[in-house]
């Protein structure tokens, strides 16, 4: 998985604003934050190459949907190879036409983010964010990580008022020093 994503990375470099997949401990944090054993119905947005899906998918209750959206055809190919019971789609997550999958009044109990939001212009941090928020059910959570430091540049800062904004609480995880790099995660309860 290393391989692909490293190569994936040197081709598309400011879309996957990574070098190496999430680490497991990452992805323990990030799924044991966002309840995923309780929810219903489940977002994630960037899955890559699945570090976080794994757990999302070992840990969701017996019927629960699950929608992921990830932009690399590469990476979608085998995301399906991966997980064939999981829905995944190659779509910009600012643009997917949510309503094909929620219906007119479903919505999401719990999203899971592994974009690089640090690596986005304001434009689509906020075109992004105004897409999903509103579709999370109330005290519905999104979960999010930030690579430790990186959170401080002006993208990191503004991004992360930007979710302060759009949610009643925001909480943020110790350090993960099994990542490359460091990493934290934000939970956001709508
Ligand atoms: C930092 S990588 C994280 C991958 C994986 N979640 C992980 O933690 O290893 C970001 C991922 O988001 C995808 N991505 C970037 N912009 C996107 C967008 N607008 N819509 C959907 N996926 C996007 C990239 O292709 C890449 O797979």
């Amino acid at each position: 998985m290393s391989w692909i994503f490293f190569r994936q990375a040197l081709a598309n470099w400011r879309a996957t604003g990574a070098i190496a997949p999430s680490s497991a401990k990452l992805a323990h944090q990030m799924i044991r934050a966002a309840g995923v054993e309780t929810a219903q119905c489940i977002l994630e947005l960037g899955p890559g190459t699945g570090p976080f899906t794994s757990q999302i998918s070992s840990a969701m209750p017996a019927g629960a949907r699950y929608l992921g959206l990830e932009m690399n055809p590469a990476f979608v190919a085998t995301l399906r190879a991966r997980f064939p019971s999981l829905r995944f789609e190659t779509a910009p997550a600012q643009e997917f036409d949510y309503a094909e999958f929620l219906g007119p009044e479903g919505s999401f109990d719990v999203i899971v983010s592994g974009l690089p939001w640090t690596a986005f212009p304001e434009t689509l941090q906020v075109a992004i964010l105004d897409q999903v928020m509103p579709l999370l059910r109330k005290g519905g959570v999104l979960v999010t990580f930030a690579y430790s430091g990186f959170h401080l540049l002006p993208n990191g800062r503004r991004f992360r008022s930007l979710l302060r904004e759009r949610c009643s609480r925001l909480e943020t995880s110790n350090t993960v020093w099994p990542n490359l790099p460091p990493a934290f995660v934000y939970s956001a309860v709508k």
